[in-house]
């Protein structure tokens, strides 16, 4: 059996080889297999928000996942500017938008809002870690309520949700306020997430 380090390289390369500039787009592949949150058959416009999306794996991969598919649109927002490293000119398409800065910043959240409504939010935002998990897991907590009021202002009705949030704490506060949102609510812990991370994700399906 491979151990974290091997891991860690087998999706690092993985990613590398098929032109991610991170390992987390397996997360997300993983979240959409599992739960089809991009449905490639379905024929309508549909507007997708990729919030702490730098470097811009998750991006990516929305993006190469619309192709072929009209009506389809993205928007992302991170604290740092996407790499450009792979986006070979998908970054620069007119159905993408990217904000630098604050996802937590009202004036951030109106620019944010205003592409909208969405049909998907997806969330890989995620606090500078500090290596104490109370602190950590409290930031992360805090952060997840924010992702959700994007998710309760600037989310279509029937539209879905993945969130990262860290476990420990309070983290079924989370839960439940996703569970008054959407029909279904549910965590989910990807295989491609390291074996010692104590991140998980959320997600909701079919906004009331
Ligand atoms: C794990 S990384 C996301 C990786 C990304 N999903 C990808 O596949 O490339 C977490 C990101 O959350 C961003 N972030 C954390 N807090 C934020 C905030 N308040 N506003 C915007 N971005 C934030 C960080 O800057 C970081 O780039």
């Amino acid at each position: 059996m491979a151990n974290n380090y091997e891991k860690l390289d087998h999706w690092s390369l993985k990613a590398q080889k098929e032109g991610y500039p991170a390992r987390s787009v397996y997360k997300l592949k993983e979240i959409d297999e599992k739960f089809t949150l991009i449905d490639r058959a379905c024929n309508k416009t549909f507007s997708v928000l990729d919030l702490g999306a730098a470097p811009g794996s998750w991006s990516l991969y929305v993006l190469r996942k619309f192709s072929g598919m009209k009506n389809t649109f993205l928007t992302s927002a991170d604290l740092s500017p996407l790499s450009r490293q792979y986006d070979k000119g998908l970054f620069d398409n007119d159905n993408f938008f990217f904000v630098q800065g604050d996802i937590t910043l009202p004036d951030i959240r109106d620019k944010l809002l205003e592409k909208g409504p969405y049909n998907l939010v997806i969330s890989d935002a995620a606090p500078a870690t500090t290596g104490n998990r109370s602190v950590d897991t409290l930031r992360s907590l805090s952060l997840a309520e924010e992702v959700l009021l994007y998710a309760e202002l600037g989310l279509a009705k029937g539209g879905s949700m993945a969130l990262k949030v860290f476990q420990g704490g309070d983290t079924a506060s989370i839960l439940k306020h996703m569970k008054e949102l959407f029909h279904t609510a549910k965590s989910f812990k990807p295989e491609a997430c390291r074996s010692e991370s104590f991140e998980t994700y959320y997600i909701g399906i079919g906004k009331k």
